[in-house]
């Protein structure tokens, strides 16, 4: 068994990926809409081209009535590096600020609204984690040939090791891709940190050496010194082609096989993210990313019904945009909206644009220049696919 060395695991993982948090100042808590609404275009007159706002799919409708682009996390930093703003703020999650100052010129900042707006799924695979787990995973498996793959859902840091040790990042829309790219290199994949993505994308395959990997087993945890009750059971790896480590979104966990069922006896079809459980994905009558699903609602026929197994906020959305189209969430009241995503208040988007106004720079998102530039690696082998 392999020696593991001790690296400050517990103390390194954090809650939130940047401790220069900003908190909403006392004078931004209680603004009422109109208010709010008046205060933003004032700002964003002031600033003209010099800004550009970008909101994330899920985030609720106060902010995406003040974006300049609505869509998916790799779409909008796309947009932000075609455009020439000095600043992009960016209304959605920590890594997806972080994606965006990855790929943007160095002579463009991110703001982030909230600092709060963590995304769990991200925080279950931080790198230090990882790194500590890495040279175990390779034992296991017989000293198989691993290339790490990360979903774009993760931080920069874990990005940039997945360049390191020969691997790439991949979107829910092309991950088939990054393994098939994976395996023209290597024996075998380990996919981080979305454990359904992952199985969704080995059952589309047809890969059945698929094993789990619980950041938390047995000799691992102990030498971390993790609190709690630890599973002894390390899995074999001996026969795995694909390596899931345990993550999940617990948003899109929620859904189940039974609110298919149910939708599609009521006459819905139903399309789900690849980040719902294998039997949710394998039951619905579509699969793909928040784009798919935009593009799925914009070509259904008038008077089609859709249950959409994503984020709430984008279901209401769609209701919103399509009212030919009868769009509901897939399990109704017990949809969940995302508490990361929750975090970018519209009180704080007016704050971080007075604050650009003014001169000042709130709540930036840079990542290291060494991190970026392997990053950078990681998200260029994913445009080669
Ligand atoms: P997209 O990459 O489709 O924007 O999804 C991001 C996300 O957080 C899904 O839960
Ligand atoms: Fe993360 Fe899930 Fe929220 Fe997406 S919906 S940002 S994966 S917690």
């Amino acid at each position: 068994m392999v020696e593991l060395q001790s690296v400050g695991f517990e103390s390194e993982l954090s809650l939130f990926k940047y401790d220069t948090l900003e908190q909403l100042p006392e004078s931004h808590r209680d603004l009422d809409e109109a208010a709010r609404s008046r205060r933003i275009a004032a700002a964003r007159e002031e600033l003209g081209d010099r800004v550009i706002v970008l909101g994330h799919n899920y985030q609720r409708r106060e902010i995406v009535e003040h974006a300049d682009f609505i869509g998916d996390s790799y779409e909008l930093s796309k947009r932000a590096a075609e455009s020439d703003a000095e600043y992009v703020v960016f209304a959605g999650v920590t890594f997806m600020a972080e994606s965006a100052d990855i790929i943007t010129d160095d002579d463009q900042t991110v703001i982030l609204p909230s600092m709060e707006a963590s995304c769990p799924m991200a925080g279950m695979a931080e790198a230090v984690q990882v790194d500590s787990a890495w040279e175990m995973l390779v034992e296991e498996s017989g000293g198989k040939d691993i290339i790490p793959v990360t979903y774009m859902n993760s931080y920069a840091d874990l990005k940039a090791f997945c360049a390191s040790h020969g691997g790439l990042i991949c979107t829910s829309s092309n991950a088939a891709d990054a393994f098939e790219w994976a395996f023209e290199r290597g024996d075998a994949v380990l996919f981080l940190p979305d454990k359904h993505l992952g199985r969704n994308t080995a059952d589309d395959l047809g890969i059945d050496g698929v094993v789990e990997w619980d950041p938390w087993a047995g000799d691992v945890a102990e030498s971390m010194g993790a609190a709690g009750e630890v599973d002894p059971e390390i899995p074999d790896l001996g026969d795995a082609e694909v390596i899931l480590w345990d993550g999940y979104c617990q948003v899109h966990e929620r859904f189940r096989v039974d609110h298919v069922e149910e939708a599609q006896a009521d006459g819905a079809k139903v399309v789900a993210h690849p980040e719902c459980r294998p039997s949710v994905v394998a039951a619905a009558d579509e699969v793909g990313s928040t784009s798919h699903i935009c593009d799925v609602i914009e070509n259904a026929d008038p008077g089609e019904t859709w249950a959409i197994g994503t984020e709430v906020h984008l279901a209401r959305h769609l209701a919103r945009w399509h009212p030919e189209v009868d769009v509901r969430p897939l399990c109704g009241d017990a949809c969940m909206d995302c508490n990361a995503m929750r975090q970018v208040d519209p009180n704080y988007l007016t704050w971080v644009l007075e604050e650009l106004a003014a001169g000042r720079e709130p709540n930036v998102v840079e990542v290291a220049p060494e991190e970026k530039e392997l990053a950078a690696v990681a998200l260029d082998r994913m445009l080669e696919l």
